[in-house]
């Protein structure tokens, strides 16, 4: 394919979860689950819980600073920053803000950005405009959550689920045919009732009811987001295709959201892709909502199973509801 127009690529990728692995086993003696349950329904094994002191600019800190180093880029350099986050260190400011101070990224433009698991891709998608715009020269963008912070540890249809991490890419124009291809952002608002936390925003402000409640937790409904999931991601895989002008035998790896074992199969089913061409960590990090796809990305890439010339697809879906496509043809940005 010819390319008319600059491209932007990622540069640079830094990732970070915490230490504490919780697993199925010490879940069974918190809730009614069973590790057998867990694996079958869900594939994970284990997932990482951040310590008490660590919030998800914390998280998000040490994966920013992984990626500028291995993008070999000094914080100046930045010119905006977009943190895709469910669970903000705060409603506000954002934790992009908080980043950019302790990034020492002066002056450089900070928000976030919320799209539920989808945020990351999201926001890959929005740097990338900014460079082919050339609005920008230096994009970092971050996944990060604290999930475990929002989890009801009393409701076994949540809490086995999620994990806490970071991922984080540098965003910068690639030379030749390399870099993002396409992408696909789409949203489905009428299904907002069925991923979300009820309290603590403008419509049930945060009380000692609501708290009582536990509506300050995360309340889905598992079903409804799995039917939505399987149909995103095979429209969000064959959109970003057809926008790009390939097909599915053009692809290959499969970088899906870490959600569900059986969902990514079921992508990587309909994409006639087999498992070895596509990247999987729920087993060991749970659903890390917006950190799962960097965090797949960078092992797959530290692996050596994404090339340069290689056409990646990442698609996710998640809270809203939202879901979204990226094609990126690889640039092996170490060679
Ligand atoms: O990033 C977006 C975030 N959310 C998702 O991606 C969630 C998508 N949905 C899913 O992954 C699946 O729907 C779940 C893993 C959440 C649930 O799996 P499922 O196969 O859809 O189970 P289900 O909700 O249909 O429940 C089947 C049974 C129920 O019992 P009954 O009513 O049949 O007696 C549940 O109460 O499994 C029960 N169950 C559990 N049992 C043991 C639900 N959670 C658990 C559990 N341990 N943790």
């Amino acid at each position: 394919m010819k390319c008319d127009q600059p491209r932007a690529g990622i540069v640079g990728l830094g990732t970070y979860v915490p230490e504490r692995v919780l697993t199925n086993e010490e879940l069974q003696q918190m809730v009614d689950t069973s590790d057998e349950w867990i694996r079958a329904r869900t594939g994970i094994r284990e997932r990482r819980v951040a310590s008490p002191d660590e919030a998800a600019s914390d998280l998000a800190l040490v994966a920013c600073q992984r990626a500028l180093e291995d993008a070999g880029i000094g914080p100046d350099e930045i010119d905006l920053i977009i943190a895709a986050t469910n669970t903000p260190d705060m409603l506000f400011p954002a934790t992009a803000c908080l980043l950019q101070d302790r990034i020492g990224a002066a002056g450089a433009g900070a928000f976030d950005l919320l799209a539920g698991c989808t945020g990351f891709i999201y926001g890959v998608a929005v740097g990338a405009q900014f460079i082919t715009a050339g609005a920008a020269r230096t994009v970092l963008v971050v996944g990060a959550e604290a999930l475990t912070r929002i989890i009801n540890w009393q409701d076994r249809n949540t809490c086995v689920l999620f994990g806490d991490g970071a991922g984080a890419v540098v965003l910068r124009e690639v030379p030749g045919d390399r870099g993002i291809l396409s992408t696909v952002l789409g949203a489905d608002g009428s299904g907002a009732r069925h991923l979300y936390m009820p309290a603590g925003g403008s419509r049930l402000p945060a009380s000692a009811e609501t708290v009582a409640k536990g509506l300050h937790y995360v309340h889905m409904n598992g079903r409804e987001v799995f039917k939505f999931a399987v149909r995103a991601m095979e429209d969000g895989a064959r959109e970003v295709l057809r926008r790009a002008g390939l097909t599915g035998a053009d692809v290959d790896f499969l970088i899906p959201h870490q959600a569900n074992i059986r969902i990514i199969e079921h992508a990587a089913k309909k994409m006639n892709l087999p498992m070895d061409r596509v990247a999987v960590n729920v087993d060991r990090y749970g659903n890390t909502s917006t950190a799962s796809i960097p965090l797949a990305l960078e092992e797959s890439v530290k692996k050596g199973k994404i090339k340069d010339g290689d056409n990646v697809v990442m698609v996710g879906f998640g809270a809203g509801l939202t879901w979204a496509g990226l094609l990126i043809r690889w640039y092996d940005y170490k060679k």
